[in-house]
């Protein structure tokens, strides 16, 4: 039998969703959305459908993680899709709250990302991790789930909002999941909607530039410097020429890594005509054994 998807929108009513899952007892999965979903976020669906008991998603475009001049107004609204989506993919209830089921009264960030927060993405979209902090918090305390189900896709993100779990000891588990592509190996996005032709065909430069970084680590390189090169070449040569940053991190502290001796996570963002790109991938350096004196 397909469970009927619940659509709440006050705070009242997914509290009232919410308490008849608990109900039936089992696990409730939690995945927040800014709307616009695609199979990336359906894919977050189908992963918490499959390992939890009751999913809710929420879809609530966060005012707090826009800067001044970013696309809050022009961010892509489909709710109508949106609903499809998520009753496909197996969710029992989505949210879509107003800024005051959110928020409430609070006009600015509660929370603070921190270090992870201030550096790669954070550099560019000040604030913004602090937003998006403030907004997970307020809506894990008011949805209480057990699991919360992230995309690597936002790498940063992830790790802003493991940290967060942690610093808030809040009771839930974080899963994350890999991120879906499209055919041509563009991430999906909200934002791909922005892109025109010519546009869509500069963007695929970039998963093509993460598969050189690839296929260079695998060749042996190490430097880590000479990979970002590789990277830079590629994107060059497929036309985008905007690029903000080609990193190389810890994965868990984001701290620049030199050398390729460990797993490491390769991030890059760009600007593809006016759309702001972003990507990441994990280096994963062969074992490669020391020769015996
Ligand atoms: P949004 O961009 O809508 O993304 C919602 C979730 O979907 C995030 O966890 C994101 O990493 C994941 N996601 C997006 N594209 C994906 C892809 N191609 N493959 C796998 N997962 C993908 O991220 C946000 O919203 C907001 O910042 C939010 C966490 C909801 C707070 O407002």
């Amino acid at each position: 039998m397909i469970a009927q998807l619940v659509v709440a929108s006050t705070r009242a009513e997914l509290d009232d969703a919410v308490a008849r899952l608990r109900l039936d007892g089992g696990t409730v999965a939690f995945v927040p959305t800014m709307g616009a979903l695609h199979d990336g976020h359906a894919e977050l669906v189908r992963r918490a459908r499959a390992e939890c008991a009751n999913v809710v998603v929420s879809a609530y475009v966060n005012p707090l993680q826009f800067g001044a001049g970013e696309d809050l107004d022009r961010y892509p609204r489909t709710p109508d899709a949106d609903a499809a989506i998520v009753a496909r993919a197996g969710a029992d209830v989505l949210w879509r709250p107003g800024d005051d089921d959110v928020h409430g009264a609070s006009a600015g960030p509660a929370e603070r990302a921190g270090g992870l927060g201030a550096v790669l993405e954070g550099l560019a979209r000040p604030g913004h991790f602090d937003g998006v902090a403030t907004v997970v918090a307020r809506l894990l305390r008011a949805v209480a789930p057990d699991v919360l189900y992230l995309g690597e896709k936002d790498f940063q993100q992830l790790a802003v909002v493991r940290a967060l779990v942690d610093r808030l000891g809040l009771p839930v588990r974080v899963r994350a999941v890999p991120t879906v592509r499209d055919v041509d190996g563009l991430a999906l996005s909200s934002r791909n909607a922005y892109l025109d032709a010519d546009d869509r065909c500069r963007a695929a430069s970039i998963p093509r530039a993460l598969d050189a970084a690839t296929t260079s680590v695998a060749a042996g390189e190490r430097s880590a410097a000479a990979v970002q090169a590789v990277v830079l070449d590629a994107l060059t040569d497929g036309g985008v020429q905007d690029v903000d940053y080609v990193a190389i991190v810890d994965p868990l502290t984001l701290d620049p890594v030199d050398r390729l001796d460990h797993p490491a996570q390769l991030l890059v963002a760009v600007r593809v005509g006016a759309t702001r790109l972003i990507d990441n991938l994990r280096l994963d350096p062969p074992h490669v054994p020391r020769e015996t004196p």
